[in-house]
């Protein structure tokens, strides 16, 4: 813990408008400043800050405080870390309590890596200005790929020397200490011998979000056989890949103003965006999108744009990316690149009046980006369509916060043709089943769209029927081995199930599911087709929430959206065990009904109806034998 007394000496000394001024460039306005406000994004300024009562206030967006309220703001950090951050700037020596032993160890250790990243970042930069090679190669190549010398001093790239050892020599010649330079991973020691990781490489130094250099990527000049284009510092107490976003230093006070952040994949997309004057960009550069990048983005904006390349390794990376931002409860936008382009290439090729007029024009809502891209995918085929909408369905669930939730159901069914009661009952029966860590708020179905079971019974039947039509759906034209007494039938599972239920004088009693049952005379290629594009709206919804419903418990489809029984999916089992739950709802339900019948018969009918009962109680016996159910009572 910080003293009081080295608090109040901070606050003492750290002058609103000093500190003030680090950050936003201020006018004298009578005995105030004033200046464009850093918390939201404003053309004249309303900021204004008061240096004889120590504090600020923005007359637009209303955020006002003393100093050590601003750098919290701005820099979003703890009480104590405004407090040090100050007192680092004054030159304040803090005292502090219960600091333990090794707590000072460990951030002694820390800031000695720190010092020696810092002394190769200076090192690396230095080499790529200085030196013959430097200037031949490094500058060259940066200038091919269009970096200013400006951006090159931005943000701090270097170069580091073909030799072995050139890097490390020099800083132990400098008093750097070996075992920091090893634990940062800028020297290697193998068998005794101490070499450079960094070779014959330009150096892009990585910063954590106050702007120290935690670590570097590192990119070949020359394709090298066997060595990565890329080299990165390995993990270390100072740099947590997982953690870090390259650019974010830079990019936060613009990410702030803009209420946006664009992410993209690598240092040098954030680089030419950044010349471009699109300063609200970071990259997940190194690892694919972490939760904790996310976090990290969420200090600043609720609202990420995620700019990716337009190839298919790009679009698969962002659905990906979508799905993280969504759960974390943030706003996820998309930009698509044209094939061939990333976000580097295009804002090189282009001016950057037209990258911003493409960024804001192209940028598109989740759902309508999935949806464009799917449907363009597969024009116009129903099993397509229904793969997508259990796409978009997943996706949606994913989104924590209900109201939400709601609109894109809403919004999905509209686009997607489709009954806004089935997609709620996909999104809720997808959380019920995959979200456990957050409380279960489930969409309410409009009532009048529910067909409700009324009984026990009733409902059963209607689930099991239900089931029946998903297996006709997935396998009608499949072949069973039916093994009788005397020998084995081959039949199909439509055959079968019709068969079975005709003897029983069983039908089925959901209407939707009756006329279904009724069209399996449609041919194999045809028949989810026919009942995707059927004129019954309430056939169309359902044959498509049960296919759908297919995708989620198995995502064995191949590219032609035909479906693959996973390898010890016992079909014949399957379809039998249906078969004989419809039977016995349906006898279940005669029985019941035989009971009603005897409640007001006539003495005379009273035995006949008994022994109707008893004839439908044998059945059943037998129904459950088959079914193994032992029953009881
Ligand atoms: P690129 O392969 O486009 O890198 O990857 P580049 O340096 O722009 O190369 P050329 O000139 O197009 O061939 C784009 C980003 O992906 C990351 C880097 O951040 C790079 O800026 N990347 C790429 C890696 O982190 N590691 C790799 O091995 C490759
Ligand atoms: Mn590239």
């Amino acid at each position: 813990m910080i003293l009081k007394s080295s608090i109040d000496k901070v606050i003492e000394i750290a002058r609103i408008d000093e500190v003030v001024a680090d950050y936003v460039s201020l006018k004298k306005r009578g005995s105030n400043l004033m200046g464009l406000c850093p918390f939201h994004n404003e053309k004249s300024p309303s900021f204004t800050v008061s240096p004889a009562k120590g504090f600020y206030k923005c007359f637009g967006c209303g955020k006002a405080g003393d100093s050590i309220r601003f750098v919290m703001d701005y820099e979003h950090v703890s009480y104590p870390d405004a407090i040090r951050q100050l007192a680092k700037k004054y030159q304040i020596e803090l005292e502090e309590t219960t600091v333990t032993d090794t707590e000072k160890l460990a951030e002694t250790a820390r800031e000695n890596m720190f010092t020696v990243t810092a002394f190769a970042q200076k090192f690396y930069h230095q080499y790529l200005l200085d030196s013959e090679a430097g200037k031949a190669v490094a500058q060259t190549y940066f200038a091919e790929r269009g970096f200013t010398d400006a951006t090159i001093k931005k943000f701090q790239l270097g170069f580091a020397p073909e030799g072995w050892q050139q890097f490390t020599q020099e800083a132990l010649q400098q008093q750097y200490s070996l075992p920091y330079l090893i634990s940062t991973g800028l020297t290697i020691e193998k068998e005794g011998k101490h070499y450079d990781r960094f070779r014959d490489r330009v150096i892009f130094p990585i910063h954590n979000v106050t702007g120290r250099t935690i670590g570097f990527g590192a990119r070949y000049l020359k394709p090298q056989t066997n060595a990565p284009k890329y080299l990165n510092s390995p993990e270390s107490d100072i740099y947590n890949k997982s953690k870090v976003l390259y650019g974010i230093h830079h990019a936060k006070k613009s990410i702030i103003q803009n209420d946006n952040c664009y992410l993209c994949e690598g240092y040098t997309d954030v680089i030419s965006l950044s010349q471009a004057g699109i300063e609200n960009v970071v990259a997940s550069s190194g690892t694919s999108l972490t939760v904790d990048q996310i976090k990290l983005i969420s200090r600043f904006t609720k609202n990420i744009t995620v700019l990716y390349d337009g190839d298919a390794a790009g679009i698969k990376a962002s659905m990906r990316g979508i799905d993280l931002i969504l759960q974390e409860g943030l706003n996820v936008r998309v930009v698509l690149f044209p094939d061939g382009d990333d976000p580097d290439s295009f804002a090189k090729r282009v001016t950057t009046e037209t990258l911003q007029t493409y960024l804001n024009a192209e940028a598109k809502d989740f759902m309508l980006f999935k949806t464009s891209l799917l449907l363009a995918e597969n024009n116009n085929d129903p099993i397509g369509k229904a793969k997508l909408i259990r796409n978009i369905v997943e996706t949606i669930a994913i989104i924590p916060d209900a109201i939400i939730r709601s609109t894109y159901t809403k919004q999905c069914a509209t686009l997607m043709d489709m009954a806004e009661a089935i997609l709620i009952q996909e999104v809720n029966s997808i959380r019920r089943k995959t979200v456990t860590s957050q409380p279960a708020v489930e969409l309410e179905i409009p009532i009048e769209e529910i067909i409700k079971p009324e009984t026990t019974i009733q409902r059963n039947r209607y689930f099991e029927e239900e089931e029946a039509i998903r297996l006709l759906l997935n396998y009608a034209y499949h072949i069973l081995q039916i093994a009788t007494e005397t020998e084995t039938v081959s039949i199909t599972v439509k055959d079968f199930m019709i068969a079975e239920l005709e003897q029983d004088g069983i039908k089925f009693e959901n209407e939707i599911f009756a006329q279904i049952f009724a069209n399996l005379y449609i041919e194999e290629s045809k028949l989810l087709s026919h009942f995707l594009s059927h004129t019954d709206e309430a056939v169309r919804n359902a044959v498509a929430a049960i296919v759908t419903e297919k995708y989620q418990l198995s995502p064995n489809w191949d590219s032609m959206g035909v479906y693959i029984p996973p390898k010890d999916f016992d079909l014949s089992g399957n379809v039998m065990r249906s078969v004989y739950l419809i039977k016995k709802y349906g006898i279940e339900q005669m029985m019941h009904e035989k009971d009603n019948q005897l409640k007001d018969a006539s003495p005379e009918l009273i035995e006949s109806i008994l022994e109707e009962k008893m004839l439908l109680q044998q059945m059943y016996m037998l129904i459950n034998k088959y079914l193994g159910i032992v029953i009881t009572g």
